[in-house]
């Protein structure tokens, strides 16, 4: 039906008679002449409809928005001052010589150009929304990257191999989707978190490089990053230690960026301890476009008169961090305040500052509600520590480490945002030397900071046992730009680690061979030493794309509210469906309110 798409027209083809089939984008009645801008996904061309031709003209004037079209006509060159430089197929336009309407369109809901448009119209009619240019090239990019990567790992040698969907739980950490199967009643699949245990089992079958494109699972709380149903980019192999892993890895990341965007990354990505990651950015996947950094003070403060600092400064697990904002002195009182309120989100009982007047005057040229509870010594060990100059302001998280961290942590990026202070740059990142387990305060138990399946350090096997809190684990994240793209680690590949582990993790002998037995029996089998990691491709797509939510990758993603706003997904079924399942509930559904 077509001999050419719309955007690749260009001058090469002038003369020539083309036919192309598109939408119509838009109709400008030009007295006397129509043009209409035909779009195919490829991009836009400018139709021309002359009087002359009075056929094709009346039908070009019945003509409306979206309606489907097929013309063939002549290309020539734009009259001069015409031309669209923003157009591939801006240089040229297409003198209609015939019109064919293929099928008509209602008025859209929305126009596709609006620039605001509500979330939820968007995701109702998803397929309207996916003309729009951006979302058009949003999901032909993660085409691109998808198929990028593809080609990277077979050159490498690896195969992919499909996992199963209706499987039992895997413990990555989040709620499971569970099936309920109809043969067997109360029994259920568990739809995979990830496809941990299967890639697992795939390397003791000795297919020593595997990888899978596949959809994970996990009912949890959502956020911008974080879908229900997501992608990874599944990977593992046997014999390569962490170092080889991690080269291989990001040797792929930086041909994805180099094939999809034209960005050389470094050669080879830095890498940090997860200690310095809390300890200077208090996360572990620190964004390291931002130049602020936390300090710690604790040393300084312990003897304070000001409480909230000695008290935290004093006890155990508690730390006393400083954050230095250059030229901070613009922030306003109301800022301050709202600082205060956005840190106190994250569990910070207050904000303290001190706003830097004249650092030459020691404690005349400081101005701060905590200034009197500090001594000069004191004051002069913290500004000397924070490396404080004029015009600064620096705030001060005290409390129990991890609300310290969160808090700063989150301050530090929003400070970042609202003050303009993120470099336009790359910036990928290892994050290694994880610790093996962190404590559970609610649970009272150990639980796996990454997944129970990860190899501690070579050096740190007996500290599993007599010192848990400070093994270290062979994990390592791979993070971009602030974000998580991807996790990994070397695994446990003998039994009696595996069990050891489990043990630690409040997995008695009987659950763990009810929940994994079939990896410890594969275990005994010669399980080759392996490893492996996953890719959020979705992250990896939205990042690249600078798109603010990975649902703008997405062909046809979920709200917030883990609903289908397209298909009103989740939805009640027949009573005969239930009893199937053997299934009875317990009150009448109430409706579901998508949208969020
Ligand atoms: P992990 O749980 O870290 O590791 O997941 C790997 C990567 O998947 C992405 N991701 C998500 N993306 C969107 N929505 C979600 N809800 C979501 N959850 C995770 C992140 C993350 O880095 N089996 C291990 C991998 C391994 O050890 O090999 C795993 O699943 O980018
Ligand atoms: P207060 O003594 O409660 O009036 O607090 C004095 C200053 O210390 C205020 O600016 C508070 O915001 C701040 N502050 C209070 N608690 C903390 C804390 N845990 N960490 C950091 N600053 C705090």
């Amino acid at each position: 039906m077509r001999s050419h798409y719309c955007g690749k027209l260009d001058l090469s083809l002038t003369g020539e008679v083309v036919q192309l089939c598109g939408w119509v984008h838009s109709r400008r009645d030009h007295g006397g002449v129509i043009f209409i801008d035909l779009r195919d996904r490829a991009g836009i061309a400018q139709i021309v409809f002359d009087p002359e031709n009075s056929v094709a003209f009346s039908a070009a004037e019945g003509v409306r928005s979206e309606y489907v079209l097929r013309v063939e006509g002549q290309v020539r060159r734009r009259p001069p001052g015409t031309e669209n430089p923003h157009l591939h197929s801006g240089m040229v336009e297409v003198l209609a010589m015939r019109l064919e309407v293929l099928n008509r369109s209602e008025p859209l809901p929305f126009q596709l150009d609006e620039a605001e448009l509500n979330e939820s119209v968007r995701l109702k009619y998803r397929y309207l929304d996916l003309r729009r240019d951006h979302m058009r090239r949003n999901i032909l990019l993660r085409h691109t990257l998808t198929r990028t990567l593809r080609r990277f790992l077979e050159d490498h040698d690896f195969v992919e191999i499909e996992t199963p969907v209706l499987t039992k739980s895997t413990p990555e950490g989040a709620r499971d989707y569970l099936v309920p199967s109809r043969t067997h009643p109360g029994h259920f699949f568990a739809l995979p978190q990830s496809p941990q245990l299967f890639k697992q089992l795939l390397m003791v079958a000795g297919f020593e490089r595997y990888f899978q494109v596949t959809r994970c699972f996990r009912d949890e709380d959502l956020r911008a990053d974080r879908q229900p149903e997501f992608t990874q980019l599944d990977i593992e192999t046997s014999f390569l230690d962490e170092d080889g892993i991690m080269r291989l890895m990001e040797e792929m990341i930086r041909t994805a960026f180099r094939a999809v965007l034209a960005v050389e990354l470094p050669d080879p990505f830095p890498r940090m301890t997860y200690a310095e990651a809390m300890t200077r950015f208090g996360v572990d996947r620190p964004d390291l476009r931002i130049g602020l950094e936390l300090v710690e003070v604790a040393d300084l403060v312990r003897n304070a008169e000001f409480k909230v600092f000695a008290q935290a400064a004093n006890s155990p697990g508690g730390r006393v961090a400083a954050l230095r904002l250059p030229q901070g002195e613009r922030l306003s009182r109301k800022d301050i305040d709202d600082y205060t309120a956005y840190v106190a989100g994250f569990g910070a009982k207050g904000l303290a500052y001190i706003k830097v007047n004249d650092a030459t005057r020691g404690r005349e040229g400081l101005q701060s509600p905590i200034l009197k509870f500090l001594s000069d010594e004191t004051l002069s060990a913290l500004m000397a520590r924070c490396r404080a100059a004029t015009g600064d302001i620096i705030f001060f998280g005290a409390d129990q480490a991890r609300v310290v961290n969160d808090a700063l942590g989150a301050l530090r990026i929003r400070l970042g945002h609202d003050l303009g202070l993120v470099e336009q740059a790359w910036k990928p990142v290892w994050v290694v030397d994880f610790p093996m387990f962190e404590y559970n305060a609610e649970g009272r138990r150990w639980q796996a900071l990454h997944h129970p399946f990860t190899a501690p350090k070579e050096s740190d096997r007996e500290r599993v046992d007599i010192d848990p809190q400070n093994a270290l684990s062979r994990a390592y994240d791979m993070v971009l730009n602030g974000s998580e793209i991807g996790g990994g680690s070397i695994r446990i590949h003998r039994e009696e680690v595996q069990e050891k582990v489990f043990g630690l993790l409040g997995i008695g002998a009987q659950e763990a061979r009810a929940k994994f037995g079939f990896l410890l029996d594969a275990l005994k089998f010669g399980a080759p030493p392996h490893g492996g990691i996953a890719f959020g491709l979705d992250r990896v797509a939205a990042i690249m794309a600078g798109a603010d939510s990975i649902r703008d990758v997405i062909a046809f993603p979920k709200t917030q509210k883990a609903t289908c706003l397209l298909t009103d997904a989740p939805s009640v079924v027949d009573e005969a469906q239930l009893r199937e399942l053997h299934i009875q509930l317990r009150k009448p559904p109430e409706p579901v309110s998508g949208a969020g």
